[in-house]
């Protein structure tokens, strides 16, 4: 099919051909919006490096997320900012934890909105780290048993679906079957299955208090030169018994989603991270691009590669333009 028989413009002379081929479309459905909790009341302190968003106190946390949830947003995904930290973690798995709290008010006031909560060790440890440590080595098999009473006291909270991001090796397992075991073998594990150590979650440590204080995370998380071993991470995964795989950060790793998608065939998920929104309200700001088209054109590509669903600070921003469009 060559010149002159075809020609490709033919099919983009108008708004109407062009809704006709297009391959791709973005949806409120597809999104999921990351909110931040913390302790006490009326609390909204804004996330210098993430404009728009903020650490949330459960009351102002309710109000965006029912505000998302009425622009179509079918879930959120909770971090928690805990008032103490200490080497173990408790307050990671404490009954009255903040996303514990955060939860079980989320189910009361928005029952139908699906509450993911993050599952890790790093805002909770004095160290910063998503493991426990044992002098300066991250103990692998030591910090499955804390993840999972952390997965669990989620599920109890009235968690709909557990996320561990913290890349020790068997903590799918180890959730599962603890999970099982205590009467919630219908919560779903949405693993961080291929989650890569990047630079671009600089600005979610700020909002979140969770950067490492020694060292970085490059004998937990993937080297960004790295694509087959993320086959065999999400392999793993899902021999494991995750539900849905999710591949982090999006933008440079859009090859990777690519890659998952042909081989797999469960559910898929995508980080757009803090620093990729970051770097669009950064510019968008200067005035150097149109911060809403990008968005838009960003998380389009994002589905493309091959996303189902994506975790997203732009969610409430695409959803009303989703609307509006
Ligand atoms: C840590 C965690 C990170 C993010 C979510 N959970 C990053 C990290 O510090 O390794 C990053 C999210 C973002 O940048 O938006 N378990
Ligand atoms: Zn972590």
């Amino acid at each position: 099919m060559l010149f002159p028989d075809y020609r490709p413009r033919r099919l983009r002379q108008n708004e109407g051909f062009r809704r006709m081929i297009r391959e791709t479309s973005l949806s409120s459905n597809d999104l999921i919006l990351p909110l931040f909790a913390i302790g006490g009341k009326g609390v909204k302190n804004p996330i210098e490096s993430m404009p728009g968003h903020y650490q949330l106190s459960i009351d102002n946390l309710v109000k965006k997320a029912k505000e998302a949830y009425e622009l179509g947003i079918p879930a959120v995904m909770l971090f928690g900012i805990p008032e103490k930290k200490d080497p173990l973690a408790t307050s990671a798995y404490a009954k009255n934890g903040i996303v514990q709290k955060a939860t079980s008010e989320l189910k009361k006031k928005i029952s139908d909105l699906v509450v993911i909560t993050d599952v890790c060790l790093c805002q909770y440890t004095d160290h910063g780290h998503c493991g426990i440590v044992d002098g300066r080595i991250i103990d692998n098999d030591a910090t499955l048993d804390l993840l999972a009473r952390t997965a669990l006291s989620h599920a109890k909270a009235g968690a709909d679906m557990v996320a561990p991001s913290d890349m020790m090796d068997g903590r799918v397992a180890e959730i599962r079957n603890v999970l099982d075991e205590n009467d919630c073998s219908n919560i779903p594990i949405m693993s961080y299955a291929a989650k890569y150590c990047s630079a671009y979650y600089g600005p979610f440590r700020h909002a979140a208090d969770s950067a490492p204080k020694f060292g970085d995370r490059r004998t937990y998380q993937m080297d960004p030169a790295n694509s087959l071993e993320a086959v065999r991470e999400v392999t793993m995964d899902i021999e494991e018994g995750a539900d849905i795989i999710m591949i982090k950060p999006a933008l440079s790793y859009l090859d990777v989603i690519c890659r998952i998608r042909d081989e797999i065939d469960l559910p898929l998920a995508a980080y757009n991270v803090s620093g990729e929104y970051a770097m669009i309200k950064a510019a968008d700001k200067m005035g150097w691009i149109d911060g809403k088209k990008v968005m838009m054109e960003t998380l389009t590509s994002i589905k493309r590669a091959g996303a189902d669903m994506i975790l997203t600070y732009f969610a409430v921003e695409a959803a009303k333009e989703l609307r509006r469009l």
